[in-house]
Parts: structure tokens; C-alpha cells; sequence
């Protein structure tokens, strides 16, 4: 039986699929979406029109934009009962623990949502529904945990204005929208928008592949990008990056624990399961990290130990011979950090920014009907063997 299995542990050499979604070069550092290069999108276009660009195919033109834009600015209000569930939650409790929860209920209030067998029509109002109301939630988690009451969307703002707003305002005063940070937060969504077949949208894929609703299966990829070897990275790098700052700034001792095989510390933030190169997000969040942080007059000085980190394990032989790199979350912590936005938020912004790309390939798994995912295995347990009675054991 063994001799019919080829065990691929982690699928490192493995396609699970066939996608016309998003490209990689982890040799060169390349990544593209829908054949558009990641930068290039990232300096020219909007979060909301990448999403329209992977869920379907291509860039839209200005009429149809609109209608994406209007059609979702216009659901992003959620029903009232949502802030029960909400309330339900004690205040110490994770936004990623939270968000998964939230977009589950979404299909007891949208049950037709359930329905595998639904139009596309109805499958685009689920799209529409889920990329409005996910900043609605991600803004509310917050809330629930800081004790702030929640702060309704407000359909005059843009997308990411829209989230900050919810985020940060507060009854007692108004909320100023800074520009600055509106824009580079949308370029953070746009830089997490895919990445073909990572973990979590492996997850997204398979559970979506038992006919389970879109909901269900975004759930799923949420819970799936809270590990700290995937999206939880972004809020370990800044922990870590505290942590060496508190311990003196020592960049080799840490460097050393993270070469150790004994001491289970990794290097936050780097290597990288198909980058063996710069992860080309990396270096664009890099620079983006100095702009904002100058146009923002913040000065912050884990910018300056990543950037000593970097140097040293760019030329460590450890880190040089495994292809050890900086990721994509490497430098996005301190990004969000300079933002306003609170460590523990950080993988909810992962989590908003991958909703578009987990979206397109739920929705290119199911229009290809693809089979349920079932994998075998090499089974290497007990032999048969006959039942004994308590009393013998
Ligand atoms: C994301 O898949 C995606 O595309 C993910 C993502 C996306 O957009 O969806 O790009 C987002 O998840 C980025 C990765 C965020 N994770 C981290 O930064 C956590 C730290 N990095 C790793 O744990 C690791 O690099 C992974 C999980 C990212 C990749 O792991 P692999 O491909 O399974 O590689 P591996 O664990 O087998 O490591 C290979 C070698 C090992 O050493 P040897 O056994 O060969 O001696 O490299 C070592 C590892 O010990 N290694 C590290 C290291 N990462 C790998 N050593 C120290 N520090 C690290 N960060």
C-alpha cells in the first residue's frame, strides 16, 4: 500500500491545483496578481479596485468600480444581534478568535448563503456582503477589547478612512482622518491581497471543497492565518523585536538562539516557504516603513533593530545557505504600529487584506468543481490485534 503513497509532509512538493489567480518566483522574487506585478499595483492602484482585479479577472473600468465601491460601502452596516455575539466576548479575548466567529454567524444571518447550488448572482452579494462587513468586525473586535462602545461605518468615507474611523473614534470627540495613514494602509491591504497557495488559503480551498459556504471557508482561512508561522509572524516579529530591544539590543545573541537547533526560537518575520529571495512585498513595505514613519514624525526604535537584524542575517552563513530572507511581515508590524494599530490587531489587518485573494480562489475552486480534498497517508500504527477485556489489561 505504502508503495502507492508519495508522503509530501507540509506539501512542500505538491501542487494541490491549477490557478490563474496569482504568480510566484521564488527564485526571483516575483509576484503577481492576475498577471499585474505587485509593484506596480501597489504604487497605482486602490485596495478595492486589486480586489475586484483577483475576485474577477481583471481591472475594472470606472463604471463597474463605482458599482463594486457603492455596493459595498453599502453593506457594511451588520445587524444589530451581531453585537450580542459580540458582547458575548470578554474583553481579553483575541480578535482573530473574534473575527473567525463573527464571519461564521454570517450564515445564520444570510442562510441562503448555505445554498451550494445558488446563482452567481447571489455568490457576488455573498462577495459584496463579506468584504463590507470584515472591516465592520475587525473595527468592532477592537472595540470589545479596549471597552469602547463600537462606532458605526460611515458610507461618506472610503474603505480603509471608513475602518479607521471605526477603530479609533471615539464619542467624546471627532475623529480626524489622516491622509497619510489612510494611504498606506491601503497599500498594506494591497500587499497582502494573495499569495496562490498558502496555508491559510489552502484552507480556505479545502474546506470550500466539501461544498461548505463561503463564510464557513473564510472562517476557516482566518483561524489558519493566526498561527505565528503564517499571519500570526507579524504580531511575534514586534514581540521580538520588544524583546531585543529590552535585553539590551543584543541583535548577535538573539541571532544565535535563532541558529540554535535546540532552542526553538525562530527568527520572526523571516524565511519563507517559496521566497528564496527578498520577498518582493518585503522590500516595498521596507521602504514604505521610512515614508511613513517620517511623513508621520514617529521614531521608532525596533525600526532600527530590524534593520540591524537584517544586515547581520543577510550575511549570516546559517541564514545565506537556507535562503533566509526578510518576509512580508517582517517589517508590516512596525508599519501598523506607527498607524495606531495595537499589536494585537495586527494579523485582523493580515486577515483584511488576504480576504479578496481567499475569495478569488474559493470562487475558482468552486467554478472548477473541483473534487473534495482527501488526502491519503502511509499508515504506520499497530498491527492487527484481538480485544482484551479490562480486567486483563
Ligand atoms: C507568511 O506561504 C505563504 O505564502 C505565507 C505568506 C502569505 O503571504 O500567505 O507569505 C505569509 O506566512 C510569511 C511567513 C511568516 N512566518 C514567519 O516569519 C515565521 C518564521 N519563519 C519560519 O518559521 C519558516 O521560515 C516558514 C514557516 C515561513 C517556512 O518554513 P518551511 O518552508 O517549512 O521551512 P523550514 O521550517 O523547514 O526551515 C528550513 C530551514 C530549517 O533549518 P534546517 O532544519 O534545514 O537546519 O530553515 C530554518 C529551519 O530551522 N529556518 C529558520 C527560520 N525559518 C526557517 N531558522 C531561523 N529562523 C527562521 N525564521
Amino acid at each position: 500500500e505504502s508503495g502507492l503513497i508519495t508522503l509530501d509532509p507540509g506539501y512542500k512538493n505538491t501542487g494541490a491545483t491549477k490557478s490563474a489567480i496569482t504568480f510566484l518566483d521564488g527564485e526571483k522574487g516575483i509576484l503577481r496578481y492576475r498577471g499585474y506585478s505587485i509593484e506596480e499595483l501597489a504604487e497605482k492602484s486602490t485596495f478595492l479596485e486589486v480586489a475586484y482585479l483577483l475576485i474577477y479577472g481583471n481591472l475594472p473600468d470606472t463604471k463597474t468600480l463605482e458599482e463594486f465601491r457603492t455596493g459595498i460601502t453599502h453593506h457594511t452596516l451588520v445587524h444589530e444581534d451581531i453585537k450580542k455575539i459580540l458582547e458575548g466576548f470578554p474583553s481579553n479575548a483575541h480578535p482573530m478568535g473574534v473575527l473567525s466567529s463573527l464571519v461564521t454567524s454570517l450564515t445564520a444571518f444570510y442562510p441562503e448563503s448555505l445554498d451550494p447550488n445558488r446563482s452567481a448572482g447571489a455568490v457576488d452579494m455573498s462577495i459584496i456582503r463579506i468584504l463590507a462587513k470584515l472591516p465592520t468586525f475587525a473595527a468592532w473586535a477592537y472595540k470589545n477589547e479596549v471597552g469602547q462602545p463600537v462606532v458605526y461605518p460611515d458610507n461618506s468615507l472610503d474603505y480603509c478612512s471608513n475602518f479607521l474611523k471605526m477603530m479609533f473614534a471615539l464619542p467624546t470627540e471627532d475623529y480626524q482622518i489622516d491622509p497619510v495613514v489612510a494611504k498606506a494602509l491601503d497599500t498594506l491591504l494591497i500587499l497582502h491581497a494573495d499569495h496562490e497557495q498558502n496555508c491559510s488559503t489552502s484552507t480556505v480551498r479545502i474546506v470550500g471543497s466539501s461544498q461548505a459556504s463561503l463564510y464557513a471557508s473564510l472562517s476557516a482561512g482566518i483561524n489558519a492565518l493566526w498561527g505565528p508561522l503564517h499571519g500570526g509572524a507579524n504580531q511575534a516579529v514586534i514581540e521580538m523585536l520588544e524583546n531585543i530591544k529590552a535585553d539590551g539590543g543584543d541583535t548577535e545573541k538573539w541571532m544565535n538562539k535563532a541558529k540554535d537547533k535546540n532552542d526553538p526560537f525562530r527568527l520572526m518575520g523571516f524565511g519563507h516557504r517559496v521566497y528564496k529571495n527578498f520577498d518582493p512585498r518585503a522590500r516595498i513595505i521596507k521602504k514604505a516603513a521610512d515614508d511613513v514613519l517620517n511623513k508621520l514624525g514617529v521614531v521608532d526604535p525596533v525600526l532600527d533593530i530590524a534593520k540591524g537584524l537584517e544586515e547581520v542575517a543577510l550575511k549570516d552563513p546559517y541564514f545565506v545557505e537556507r535562503n533566509l530572507y526578510p518576509n512580508v511581515d517582517f517589517y508590516s508590524g512596525i508599519i501598523y504600529r506607527a498607524l495606531g494599530i495595537p499589536t494585537e490587531m495586527f494579523t485582523v489587518m493580515f486577515a483584511l487584506g488576504r480576504l479578496p485573494g481567499w475569495i478569488a480562489q474559493w470562487k475558482e475552486m468552486r467554478e472548477n468543481n473541483e473534487p473534495i480534498g482527501r488526502p491519503r497517508q502511509v499508515y504506520v500504527g499497530e498491527k492487527e490485534r484481538g480485544y482484551t477485556n479490562i480486567n486483563k489489561r
